[in-house]
């Protein structure tokens, strides 16, 4: 979604915050602007579409001012035109303003700014904020930011400068993330820490409801009530080869194939499959209240949502408490029953995704112990949960998420054994567990070295219109998953569903031909899943099964087979869903879609 960056500092502004813009980029935008102070003027340049494009009407050698801000829009209010793109400036021509998020109140404010006199020339939440600090500047751009957000109900994370103060940078945020980078004479504000990366790994990561004053002489952080806040100066632990392509063509094949590697990443220091424990420092101080937990809700949107639907499996199977799966979008809003005992558990690869967030917050208000399971160090609900475990799978960057996913089963995984250990679970038992998830890593190499076999798949049937997914326990979620990849980044649709449903309506689908992917491996309901096969084949539809390595039965019965190693049941989705990204992926690319930057989707989804 939205990307911010504002350059303060010695180097010329304006191509330092366009690379900061590239590196954004992969979070989806549809416009693109910067605005610059370069003696005592300010410069705007906006325009609709890449960044390459705005690059186009640029001379970044001619502006050479030192403070820059730039932004990547995604539209919501109002198209995605050059007017509506940010920076968006104040009617006097002095202030410039970006802005992530929804001002909610902004009609109200229209009409207000309108009683003043103002026009307002775009169609945008965000020029109302502008406008608004442009009637209140007094000489004081921090003042005129500070005085106007008291007045803002909605989101944002925002970055102002103003002509006439040359070396100030102002930024802001309350739920929309932002971070400063403190280099050597010069800061790198951003909405993701990626932007940063190629200047600094030292940076101050802004809560909510604080306002930074960014000048030459360092960063002054406080409250909207001009309360000083002291802020720590904190260390990014991605590098930037990590999110750079590494000689692939695709960030999400990159993701796919160091999918091992990630795991190895995410159970070091954790699984301990010597003594036959695990260690999560995340959560050192609450295993006391999580033995006492009486229910356990996971939360999440997308493909955090799949993984939280093992995560239920696993927590339900391997801790024996009751665990539930909450559309996070839906669990906000729905007066959730929290008692004593309930322990809410948000899954987000970003940490950012806005309902996500809101349904933790929703949690905590109604007295839940919340947990976050999120990827991205330092980000909001990383801060905003009372403990948690982070991925350690290193930055995705594609827009279909791939290691997030098996990084948050494998940290389920962990969770739920830590937990099931304290509660019943013998130590035999425990051992065998994390000795087969530490054989993880290796067995998704093998699958991995398949590429080509799913890449057929994808080369048979990338042109058929629908697709389904079925699969059953464990594997359901990853039917819904294998769904959700294909429609995402091939525009195929494709539905996943729980196998023995599809008796129940879906079977009325089946036509001559139609691909059917089966996730068959071995395990305690595979004999149903065999029946669910015949039912399908039988009305003509051409079936794919994804199948435990050495199983010759299912070959009579699938058309094709793409084999898995043997795993127990609980850690197969580690395993299945892996052909399911790849099929996806070919797909994609065979049908010559953006495969990193699906259209009218965002990595990040920090609005509604
Ligand atoms: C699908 C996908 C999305 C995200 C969802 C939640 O490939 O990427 O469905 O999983 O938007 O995002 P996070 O995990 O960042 O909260």
């Amino acid at each position: 979604m939205c990307g911010i960056v504002g350059y303060l500092g010695p180097k010329p502004a304006l191509p330092v915050v366009v690379e900061g813009l590239k590196r954004l980029e992969y979070r989806g935008y549809d416009s693109a602007g910067v605005a610059v102070v370069r003696d005592g003027r300010l410069g705007v340049h906006k325009s609709a579409g890449r960044i390459h494009v705005l690059e186009q009407s640029l001379d970044l050698n001619a502006e050479e001012g030192h403070l820059a801000i730039a932004h990547t829009r995604w539209a919501t209010h109002g198209a995605p035109n050059d007017v509506n793109a940010h920076p968006h400036i104040d009617a006097s021509g002095r202030i410039a303003l970006v802005h992530n998020g929804i001002i909610e109140n902004y009609q109200a404010l229209r009409k207000y700014l309108t009683q003043q006199g103002i026009t307002l020339v775009s169609e945008t939440d965000t020029e109302c904020l502008v406008q608004m600090i442009g009637l209140r500047y007094r000489g004081d751009i921090e003042q005129a930011v500070r005085e106007v957000l008291l007045d803002i109900d909605g989101t944002y994370g925002i970055a102002v400068i103003c002509k006439d103060e040359p070396d100030v940078l102002v930024a802001a945020r309350k739920g929309s993330p932002l971070i400063v980078g403190v280099g050597k004479d010069e800061f790198i504000l951003a909405s993701d820490a990626s932007a940063i990366l190629a200047h600094t790994s030292h940076v101050i990561y802004l809560s909510d409801g604080e306002i930074v004053r960014i000048t030459p002489q360092g960063v002054r952080t406080t409250t909207l009530n001009a309360l000083p806040v002291t802020k720590e100066l904190e260390e990014i632990e991605w590098t930037l080869e990590q999110i750079e392509l590494g000689g692939h063509e695709h960030y999400m094949a990159k993701e796919i194939f160091e999918q091992p590697e990630a795991l190895r990443n995410c159970m070091r220091g954790r699984v301990d499959g010597k003594h036959g424990t695990v260690h999560l420092g995340g959560l050192a101080e609450h295993w006391r209240e999580l033995t006492r937990a009486r229910r356990i809700v996971l939360t999440g949107c997308g493909t955090a949502w799949h993984a939280a639907l093992v995560g239920e499996y696993l927590f339900e199977e391997l801790a024996r408490v009751p665990t539930e799966t909450e559309y996070a979008s839906e669990f906000r809003y729905r007066n959730p029953i929290i008692e004593d005992g309930t322990v809410v558990v948000a899954i987000s690869q970003s940490g950012e995704t806005l309902d996500t967030y809101a349904a933790l917050r929703e949690a905590k208000q109604r007295g839940a112990l919340s947990l976050g399971v999120v990827n991205v160090v330092g980000s909001t609900i990383a801060r905003e949960t009372d403990a948690g475990v982070y991925l350690h799978v290193g930055p995705e960057i594609g827009v279909a998420s791939t290691k997030a996913f098996s990084g948050q089963v494998t940290v389920m995984a962990m969770i739920a054994a830590a937990l099931g250990r304290r509660k019943h679970m013998s130590q035999p038992s425990m051992e065998l567990f994390l000795s087969a998830l530490s054989e993880v890593p290796d067995k998704m190499q093998r699958i991995l070295e398949q590429a080509d076999l799913c890449r057929e798949v994808a080369q048979r049937f990338h042109e058929r219109d629908n697709w389904l997914y079925l699969g059953r326990g464990y594997n359901y979620p990853v039917a819904l998953e294998g769904a959700l990849k294909l429609k995402e980044i091939s525009y195929i649709h494709a539905e996943g569903l729980p196998a023995a449903e599809v008796k129940h309506g879906p079977l009325a689908l089946i036509e001559e031909g139609m691909p059917v992917v089966f996730i068959a491996p071995n395990g305690f309901q595979y004999d149903k899943i065999v029946s669910n096969i015949m039912e399908v084949k039988s009305r003509g539809g051409h079936v794919i099964a994804v199948a435990t390595e050495g199983n010759r039965e299912i070959a009579r019965l699938a058309e094709q087979v793409i084999y898995v190693p043997d795993i127990i049941d609980p850690l197969q989705p580690l395993l299945t869903v892996v052909p399911l990204q790849l099929i996806a992926f070919h797909a994609a690319v065979l049908r010559g879609c953006n495969v990193d930057k699906p259209r009218n989707l965002a990595k990040s989804v920090t609005v509604e």
